[in-house]
């Protein structure tokens, strides 16, 4: 075999050949970091405070219900964009909790999830070249949504410590090419709650430029301090340009059930509900149905719930003060960003594999939740939607870092 034979059947060159048929699109972004953590938290026997599920019950009447729904025999398709008692319930919360009224029928469609959601939702509204603009630090999936929906990302600087934007780069942002702005209030990783004067002026710029706002509100329900949280879609004018995108997974405490949807005017919600068949035909039936029942809960639930997240969100405050952690405090959800910069580590990749490895606790590197990494490299994000177990373990690891 000659040298330039040895070449063309090198390892490079069978690379090339497999990633010739392998989607270029896919290739753009890495498996979540997230859900990464999530796998070394196990490997190394560390306390999971990466990714964002709660290790406590759910409510009994919840998943009675969906015990009741199996045996009743609801265990086949359910409707394509949901079945009508779980659409009719999130009209009747829809109405309740925004004064936001909807037409079950044709503005509702249920999804595996917020996640399919946010995805219908973009493939739904996006042609090549459409440009949507994001606020990072962002959830981490808004990236690959934008990549996979064809969709050029702009991103929009949310500072700390109170994690506002400038109004000048958010108008800068929006052009004649802005498809949508992707808002999530209250917000993953930051915690913030955006307020009234704030979704005014998005609501301008998407009126202005003819622009969506596509929202992501699943941590609704989660918010301190007498904070309110403002449906997008109950400002007016926007009840035509908003696609909200919420889902059972934080508030009942369900998110291996991957029960969510999405709510858009009519015409928005037709390409939303094809685009939702084609990928996964319908979400689970039984567990669609414990949803009508769950979101017909009393107020008294979601008043518990937020005490409940307010006393774990003080608790995990004081171990990472404690600790050493600059805390940035959240108003809503149940994370906390904080500053490593007290840490002698040169990023939050090298800092993250430490506390997994050695101190024996996940957490998400700062540099996951932004275009460009470095922007993160000072800050790690924990949860803390986990009983009080796992936040004492969690405290009793991390008192090794301030050494012996
Ligand atoms: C902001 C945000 N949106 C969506 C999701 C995923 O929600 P779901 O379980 O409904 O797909 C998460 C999960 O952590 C999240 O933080």
């Amino acid at each position: 075999m000659s040298a330039g034979e040895a070449s063309t059947t090198g390892p490079n060159r069978v690379a090339a050949a497999v990633r010739r048929r392998l989607s270029a699109k896919a290739e753009r972004f890495t498996e979540s970091v997230i859900r990464e953590m999530t796998r070394l938290a196990m490997q190394y026997d560390a306390v999971n405070m990466a990714q964002g599920f709660p290790d406590f019950s759910a409510a009994e009447e919840v998943k009675e219900a969906a015990r009741q729904a199996i045996s009743g025999d609801i265990n086949q398709y359910a409707i394509t964009w949901g079945a009508k008692e779980l659409r009719d319930a999130i009209a009747r919360k829809f109405e309740r909790t925004q004064g936001v009224r909807v037409d079950p029928e044709r503005e509702i469609t249920v999804t595996c999830g917020s996640t399919e959601a946010m995805m219908a939702a973009m493939m739904g509204i996006i042609n090549p070249g459409d440009e949507v603009v994001i606020f990072e630090p962002h959830y981490e999936n808004y990236g690959p949504d934008a990549i996979l929906s064809g969709a050029t990302p702009r991103f929009v600087q949310l500072r700390p410590p109170d994690w506002n934007f400038d109004r000048d780069e958010l108008t800068r942002a929006f052009g004649p090419k802005t498809k949508a702005i992707i808002v999530n209030t209250p917000n993953n990783p930051t915690g913030k709650v955006f307020s009234r004067e704030e979704l005014e002026f998005i609501r301008d710029l998407c009126v202005r430029w003819n622009s969506y706002a596509v929202t992501d509100e699943i941590y609704e329900h989660i918010i301190y301090d007498g904070t309110k949280h403002i449906s997008m879609a109950s400002l007016d004018g926007m009840r035509d340009l908003t696609i909200t995108v919420n889902g059972m997974s934080k508030t009942y405490s369900v998110t291996g059930w991957r029960v969510g949807w999405a709510i858009a005017p009519p015409e928005v919600s037709v390409p939303i509900r094809k685009v939702h068949d084609f990928l996964t035909v319908g979400a689970a039936a039984p567990l669609q149905q414990a949803g009508a029942v769950a979101l017909e809960l009393p107020p008294s639930y979601y008043q518990k719930l937020a005490e409940n997240y307010l006393v774990k969100r003080g608790r995990m405050l004081g171990i990472l003060t404690d600790a050493g952690f600059r805390c940035f405090k959240p108003a809503g959800a149940y994370y906390i960003m904080t500053d490593i910069s007290g840490f002698n580590f040169p990023d939050d990749l090298s800092f993250s594999r430490y506390l997994v490895e050695k101190i024996g606790v996940a957490v998400v590197p700062g540099s996951s939740f932004y275009d460009d990494a470095a922007m993160g490299a000072r800050q790690v994000r924990f949860t803390f939607c986990k009983k009080e177990s796992t936040l004492a373990a969690c405290a009793e690891k991390l008192s090794k870092l301030r050494g012996p």
